[in-house]
């Protein structure tokens, strides 16, 4: 038996050394010391050895794999060593050669009036409120005071995606997802995507972005709305701006109206962008209706409210100067590179 591991060790002691990869090392590691290696199969086979030579035999094993061990591992930093130095030596780096240029993006216009906007509202303590695109029918009209006999949810302008189940047609149904949740006093805006069947052409898209506003508290009045929007429309659209208010009808604002700002180009003078107008339609707004209040668990007797909503590819659009709505969604880098 003692010869037996003698012979191992002088070989495996001779293949390692003479070992010049360090593939070949992996596999002499296994062909030894590896589950079915010979010196493991020497262990296994030590039940028919007497007592008294157990131990012997075994620490003369033990000893001989610990010298194999270390022998291996000497070996294979020497081979590490000489395939790092070989591949340094091989390896050519070209350090003229241009590098891999970074392109570096840019806020899409849309987000930047967002933002903007965002900014404006947070200074004026407003908080962001957010709601889902895949919207519940009840939420973008039934609690905001569109029965479904109403005209606003003809199937033929919205996309459905079951009988009561709609993409948003606008971002007003977080008006009632936040009343439901909150207790006034509420003041939120909400930034986000709608959806209408509109054909596209430059100054429509089935797709586009809105941003809501609400404020519900006691002794709300429509002077406050006429002052948060002014204020708005000086800080996003300049100083000199001023703003108008038109009678409109929305089923959830009683009374309605429609503000208009005076041109921010030509200061109302009438120019391209206001088509010699003076005036650019803005948002709509208004009083928030009573029933709204209501079917969110407001007590319309105790809070009333004001709320608005309007466009933001159409300010993007005027601030820019854009002429066609479809670049905003082309996604063409050399338009949004402009921005
Ligand atoms: N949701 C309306 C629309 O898409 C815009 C709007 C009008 C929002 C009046 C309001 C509002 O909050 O009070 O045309």
């Amino acid at each position: 038996m003692k010869d037996k591991i003698e012979k191992i060790r002088e070989n495996s002691i001779k293949e390692i050394t003479d070992c010049k990869e360090i593939v070949t090392l992996n596999e002499l590691k296994v062909k030894y010391l590896g589950k079915k290696g010979e010196l493991t199969l020497v262990l296994r086979g030590m039940g028919a050895l007497s007592p008294e030579e157990r131990p012997i035999i075994g620490s003369l094993v033990n000893q001989v794999r610990d010298e194999l061990e270390s022998c291996i591992s000497q070996k294979e930093k020497e081979l590490e060593k000489k395939e790092l130095l070989e591949k340094l030596k091989n390896e050519n780096i070209d350090v003229t050669e241009p590098s891999k240029k970074v392109e570096l993006g840019s806020l899409h216009p849309i987000t930047q009036i967002i933002d903007e906007v965002k900014e404006i509202f947070l200074g004026m303590g407003y908080e962001i409120a957010d709601g889902p695109e895949v919207e519940k029918a009840i939420y973008n009209f039934d609690k905001l005071n569109t029965p479904p006999d109403h005209p606003a949810r003809d199937i033929q302008d919205t996309f459905y995606i079951t009988d009561d189940i709609v993409l948003r047609s606008q971002t007003s149904p977080v008006q009632a997802r936040v009343m439901e949740q909150q207790k006034p006093p509420i003041k939120i805006i909400c930034p986000g995507a709608v959806y209408r069947s509109d054909s596209v052409d430059a100054t429509h898209s089935p797709v586009f972005h809105q941003i809501e506003g609400l404020v519900v508290d006691k002794n709300v009045t429509m002077t406050d709305l006429k002052g948060t929007l002014e204020m708005f429309a000086k800080k996003c659209l300049g100083e000199n701006t001023r703003i108008r208010f038109r009678p409109h009808h929305f089923p959830f604002t009683e009374p309605s109206a429609e503000a208009d700002v005076s041109c921010f180009v030509c200061g109302g003078k009438g120019c391209k962008v206001c088509k010699q107008e003076g005036w650019i339609e803005l948002l709509g707004c208004g009083m928030v209706h009573p029933n709204v209040l209501k079917n969110c668990g407001i007590d319309p007797e105790i809070y009333s409210g004001f709320a608005f909503g309007f466009g933001v590819e159409r300010i993007a659009m005027a601030k820019f100067g854009i002429e066609d709505m479809r670049l905003l969604f082309e996604n063409d880098v050399r338009f949004l590179k402009q921005f």
